[in-house]
């Protein structure tokens, strides 16, 4: 099969190339899946480059790169759940390429009223939002603000629409210019620009002087979001996508002053620790979507074929990209599939 795979980190991401590999070995009770479409993600960039913390222990070279996913089950065990035929989306490390093979329990049946392409964009994003929103961590509560950093990337459209199913009154996401603005207000949130120095205040502002009950912060933002935080609230530590590997440093005098909370959640290591929690978080994020409450946010661009996974991580990695970029990898005629809606 063809597939990005490569045998020492990249600096450069034109330097990825397609190769011809072996199709991979699937265990007694994975699924084999033919992958229809592949999402673009800020840890596709890192495991790229070899600067992600799983790089030093659970993801290393030679690597078949990609994170996220859509696809057809190709095959499964006879005792398993998902038929061939099923249309399926979620999780796996090697989603850059023809074929994948995953556990069960890292991939969920693409709804209904899904193409695939749809589900990739949501990929884990939702359930990565629920998890650090929801119950057990942010405990986002009806009638309380978010703030939501990072707000028109792929996991900030999620963790919008999470934090509004909560029941949050008010949701603000930050973004950068007014294209990314628009995507975010089509959510229904607030949009505040982060090239205005003072969009802190704005934040302070849009909630009566009050200050917002959580943070929701991908980029690596803490300082900033404790600006707009009220007395009391939480700031949940979610990614860095802005730091570009160097991390901030916070005055601790800051966070006691604001009598905040300041909570790392990390979806893949809670996963690892606690399955079962794991499971309630995608049952009840399937629950949302199920409900329309989750709806994918596709970038417009088209990407066609492997071929085009650099020009996609480019685009990623030059901030061009809204929502969640997806790179189309099966033409519909090579997917033996019962469902056309793909
Ligand atoms: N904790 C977990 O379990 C978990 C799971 C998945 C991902 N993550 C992490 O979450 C982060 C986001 O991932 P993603 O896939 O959603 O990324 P993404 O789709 O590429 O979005 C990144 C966002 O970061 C914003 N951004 C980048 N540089 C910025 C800067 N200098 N100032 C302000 N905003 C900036 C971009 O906003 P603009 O385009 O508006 O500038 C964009 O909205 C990554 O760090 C990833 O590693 C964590």
């Amino acid at each position: 099969m063809k597939a990005i795979l490569i045998d020492q980190w990249v600096t450069n991401l034109s330097d990825l190339r397609i190769s011809t590999v072996p199709s991979p070995k699937c265990g007694a009770n994975a699924l084999r899946i033919r992958v229809t479409h592949a999402a673009i993600t800020h840890v596709d960039l890192l495991y790229a480059q070899g600067r992600h913390q799983n790089n030093r222990r659970h993801v290393r070279l030679p690597l078949i790169l990609g994170t996220e996913f859509a696809g057809v089950v190709l095959s499964a065990a006879p005792t398993s759940s998902f038929r061939p035929g099923t249309r399926v989306f979620g999780f796996g490390i090697g989603s850059f390429a023809e074929e994948i093979c995953v556990d069960e329990h890292q991939v969920r049946p693409v709804p209904g009223h899904w193409t695939n392409a749809e589900a990739c964009a949501v990929g884990g994003s939702a359930a990565v939002a629920f998890g650090a929103l929801g119950e057990g961590c942010g405990n986002v509560k009806a009638g309380q603000s978010v703030l939501v950093l990072g707000a028109s990337g792929g996991l900030g459209v999620a963790a919008i629409q999470v934090a509004t199913a909560l029941g949050a009154a008010k949701v603000i996401g930050v973004v950068g210019g007014a294209e990314k603005e628009a995507v975010v207000r089509s959510l229904g949130a607030d949009a505040v620009d982060y090239r205005d120095d003072k969009w802190p205040t704005r934040v302070v502002e849009l909630t009566d002087g009050a200050g917002v009950d959580v943070v929701f912060d991908p980029i690596g933002a803490v300082d900033d979001g404790l600006k707009c935080l009220k007395y009391g609230g939480k700031i949940l530590v979610v990614g860095f996508a802005a730091r570009g590997g160097v991390m901030e440093k916070v005055s601790m005098n800051k966070v006691l002053l604001k009598g905040a909370g300041v909570i790392g959640y990390r979806f893949g290591e809670q996963s690892r620790r606690s399955p079962a929690e794991t499971s309630v978080i995608w049952r009840n994020t399937m629950a949302l979507i199920s409900h329309n409450k989750i709806e994918p946010v596709v970038y417009e661009q088209v990407y066609q074929g492997l071929e085009n996974i650099p020009q996609a991580l480019e685009d990623v990695s030059k901030r061009k990209v809204w929502g969640r970029a997806v790179v189309s990898i099966a033409r519909n005629e090579h997917v033996h599939s019962e469902s056309p809606r793909l």
